[in-house]
């Protein structure tokens, strides 16, 4: 009985620093998960548009800019520069960020999916601009 008191916070110790050391990994990781929601229609190489514009370099570009992509007019109207907090509002709630923009996705509920989502658009290419 006493073994185990003191095991325990010993594990919680061990694996908080664990996590602590991985947590940038991990949510890159997690990110590239999430992204399968948007894969059918987004892809994160430059140049290529899909049913959406190509999400390469997306953060910190101005809204409706990739060349040969057919925008609403609301998402040229927008105004927006998508910097991470712009996104984060975005995904989790597209009609609200940008009322009547074309994007079929009813949103994104946890912001931890989304936050994951953001770190891995970064990483992957998301931030060359
Ligand atoms: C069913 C297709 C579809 C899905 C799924 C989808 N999108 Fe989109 N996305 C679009 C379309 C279409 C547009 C253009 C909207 C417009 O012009 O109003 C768009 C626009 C965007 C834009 C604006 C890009 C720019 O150049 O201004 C971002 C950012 C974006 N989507 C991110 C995402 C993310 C992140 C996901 C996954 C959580 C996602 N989308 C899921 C179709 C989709």
């Amino acid at each position: 009985m006493i073994r185990e008191k003191k095991a325990l916070p010993l594990l919680l110790a061990v694996s908080l620093l664990l996590a602590l050391g991985q947590t940038a990994a991990q949510d890159v990781k997690r990110g590239e998960k999430v992204f399968t929601d948007c894969r059918a229609c987004h892809t994160i190489d430059p140049g290529p548009n899909n049913v959406g514009p190509s999400l390469a370099g997306v953060i910190g570009r101005k809204a409706a800019t990739v060349d040969g992509f057919r925008y609403s007019p609301a998402m040229k109207r927008s105004g927006i520069t998508w910097d991470k907090d712009a996104l984060a509002a975005f995904i989790a709630d597209p009609q609200k960020a940008v009322p009547a923009n074309r994007m079929p996705y009813a949103g994104m509920p946890d912001p931890k999916d989304v936050a994951d989502l953001i770190a891995y658009l970064a990483q992957a290419g998301g931030s060359a601009k």
